[in-house]
C-alpha cells in the first residue's frame, strides 16, 4: 500500500503525499496548500501529518493552511525560523505513526537544521524511500547556504550509504540542468548521457523526473562521484581529499 503521489508546485518544487496507512497520507514539504487539498479530496485521503525538511518558504508555505483545514500534526527540524511545528525532530529519531518506521536523518548543509526522511524497505523486496528536500537532487545537490561544504559532503555521504534500491524523492526538479552540468564535468560517463535522454523523454511524455534511486545517483550524480578519475582530472584535483573535490564541484555548479 506504499504509495507516493508527486505534486509539482511553484514552478520547480515537488510536494509529496505518502499514503502511510489505509486512507491516510502525510505530506512532505508542502510549499503550497491548494493542490495538496485538491489531491486529498480526489483520492479520498485524510492528511494525518506534515513532515518538513527545512525552513525555506517554498517547502513550508502551505503548512499553516493545511494544518487549519485538516488538523494534522507537523514535524520538522527545530530551526529559529520554523513556525507551526508540533514535533521538533532530531537525527536518528524513528517516527512510528506509519505502518513502516520513518527514520529522521540530519543532513546539515543547505541549511543548518535540515533533515531527510527515510522509510525503510521491506523484506518482501519493497524498496525503501528517501525524501531529501534540498539536500540531494536527481544528479545534483542543494546550494550551501548555512554550513560549509564539508558538512554538506558528510550529509550526502550518509545518504549514499543507504541501500542501492532506495527510491529518492527530492524537493525540486532541477534534473535536466543537473545532468547537463554533470555532462560538462564527466562527458565520458555514458550513464549520464543515457539518463539525460531518458529524462527528456519522460518530460516530453508529460511525466516527472522522480523518483531516482541511490544506485542511479551513484552512477550519474557528480556530487556523489568525487572519486571518479574523470571528474578529478577535469578539476585538476587528482590527489585532493574528497571533501575538497566536492567543494570545487559545488562552486562550479553555483556559476553554471
Ligand atoms: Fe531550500
Amino acid at each position: 500500500m506504499d504509495r507516493v503521489i508527486t505534486i509539482p508546485a511553484l514552478g520547480d518544487n515537488f510536494i509529496y503525499l505518502y499514503q502511510y496507512r489505509e486512507g491516510r497520507a502525510l505530506a512532505v514539504d508542502p510549499g503550497e496548500s491548494s493542490r495538496v487539498l485538491r489531491v486529498l479530496r480526489e483520492r479520498r485521503l485524510k492528511l494525518g501529518m506534515i513532515l518538513v525538511t527545512h525552513h525555506h518558504g517554498d517547502h513550508t508555505a502551505g503548512v499553516a493552511e493545511l494544518k487549519r483545514e485538516t488538523g494534522c500534526v507537523v514535524g520538522g527540524p527545530a530551526a529559529r525560523h520554523q513556525a507551526g511545528l508540533d514535533h521538533s525532530l532530531v537525527d536518528g529519531q524513528i517516527l512510528t505513526a506509519a505502518q513502516k518506521p520513518i527514520k529522521v536523518i540530519a543532513t546539515p548543509g543547505h541549511t543548518r537544521a535540515a533533515v531527510c526522511y527515510y522509510v525503510q524497505g521491506s523484506d518482501a523486496g519493497r524498496a525503501g524511500m528517501l525524501f531529501t528536500g534540498d539536500t540531494l537532487f536527481v544528479a545534483g545537490c542543494g546550494r550551501i547556504f548555512e554550513c560549509d561544504a564539508a558538512a554538506m559532503w558528510e550529509s550526502l555521504r550518509r545518504l549514499a550509504r543507504l541501500p542501492d534500491d532506495t527510491l529518492v524523492y527530492p524537493g525540486h526538479d532541477y534534473t535536466v540542468e543537473n545532468l547537463e552540468f554533470a555532462l560538462t564535468i564527466e562527458p565520458e560517463n555514458q550513464a549520464v548521457g543515457d539518463r539525460l535522454r531518458q529524462v527528456r523523454q519522460a518530460i516530453a511524455a508529460g511525466g516527472n523526473t522522480v523518483p531516482s534511486t541511490i544506485a542511479q545517483e551513484k552512477l550519474t550524480n557528480p556530487f556523489l562521484r568525487v572519486d571518479s578519475l574523470e571528474i578529478r582530472e577535469a578539476l585538476k584535483m587528482s590527489a585532493a581529499p574528497a571533501a575538497q573535490v566536492f567543494a570545487e564541484l559545488r562552486r562550479r555548479k553555483d556559476v553554471f
